[in-house]
């Protein structure tokens, strides 16, 4: 098995800088590092990670926590922290809750236990989860998306409350008073504020609030198929839906052609996330795009900086959103 030894006689540096390179304790220059990665490839040694872990104490290893992998946001939120934790020299670690504030608490103690350098958390959706991330013993900490209250740590969200208030003028611009909200997971900040945006846009148009339009969801595809089916079955149905995530919004899709209805023609449905699918739903989905991938990165180079500096100052990161117009929405045919 080839040593340390053997990859800096191949590189032709010192077994010092073979450790600044494997280790990333030092600034070693790019052609000196292409060197001993060459090196190390041509010996194929491989660094022992637990007796350098013990060196080091670092196991240069981020645990990440999401409460729903199926979920393409989420998916896009870790493509970003792993890239960027990768060229950082970082390995990530995926923990998916499915939503479960039990299992949560048992991904933080597991990651905790492998000795994780630092975690990137997504919280599952209960109060609980702002003590359960307060408990984990020092680890540095970025939360992500869902804002903890009553605890000081990195956070980094997108900016919801806008993002709803563009979604909701831009249908009434279109002419649209009834308005329906399908909103997410009642106790997570991006539902709060997205349906805040809703409401208060609707007030500032001059628009009585009617809550039989405001229907509860949980970011799942089914849920915004019932909500829409409980929509359609009112007195007076809503001309267009701001739904609070696309899965939701393409459930509502679905409902709504069940019924006979054309979108946009009879109603008009608008997403919050901008998911690959939306630009391929039929009709295709107009929404509103978070910032996924640099939610991730922004994430990755916080918490390296926090495991370098945890004495550093606490920052949160307020994210834009941006609205994508595509074909889900129309001008109403009905008052
Ligand atoms: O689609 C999942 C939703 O949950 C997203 O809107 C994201 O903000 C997360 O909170």
């Amino acid at each position: 098995m080839a040593t340390i030894e053997d990859v800096a006689r191949v590189a032709g540096v010192s077994t010092a800088t073979v450790s600044y390179v494997i280790n990333d304790t030092r600034r070693v220059s790019d052609p000196l590092r292409l060197r001993v990665l060459r090196a190390m490839e041509e010996t194929n040694y491989h660094p022992n990670n637990v007796a350098r872990s013990l060196r080091v104490g670092q196991t240069k290893t981020i645990g990440l926590i999401i409460p729903d992998s199926a979920n393409a946001f989420f998916a896009e939120v870790g493509r970003g922290l792993q890239d960027r934790s990768h060229s950082r020299g970082f390995s990530v670690i995926l923990c998916n809750t499915d939503g479960d504030p039990s299992r949560e608490s048992a991904y933080i103690d597991l990651l905790i236990n492998k000795q994780v350098d630092g975690l990137v958390f997504v919280a599952s959706g209960d109060n609980a989860a702002s003590t359960r991330v307060a408990s984990t013993h020092g680890v540095p900490i970025v939360v992500v998306d869902r804002h903890l209250a009553g605890i000081e740590v990195d956070e980094v969200v997108a900016d919801n409350l806008k993002g709803a208030i563009m979604a909701t003028e831009y249908l009434l611009k279109l002419g649209h008073t009834r308005i329906g909200c399908i909103t997410g997971l009642s106790d997570v900040s991006p539902s709060a504020d997205r349906a805040k945006g809703y409401r208060q846009t609707m007030k500032a148009a001059g628009l009585e609030l009617d809550e039989t339009l405001i229907i509860k969801g949980d970011f799942q595809c089914r849920s915004g198929g019932f909500a829409m089916q409980t929509l359609l079955a009112l007195p007076s149905p809503p001309t267009a839906v701001v739904a609070c995530n696309d899965l939701m919004a393409i459930g509502a899709i679905s409902t709504a052609c069940a019924a006979g209805l054309r979108v946009p023609q009879d109603v008009s449905i608008i997403g919050f996330d901008d998911i690959g699918l939306a630009a391929v739903t039929n009709p295709p989905l107009t929404t509103v795009a978070q910032p996924k991938y640099a939610m991730g990165t922004v994430a990755a180079d916080l918490l390296v900086e926090r495991i370098r500096n945890p004495q550093a100052p606490y920052r949160r990161w307020l994210l834009p959103t941006e609205l994508v117009i595509r074909q889900s929405c129309a001008t109403p045919i009905r008052p």
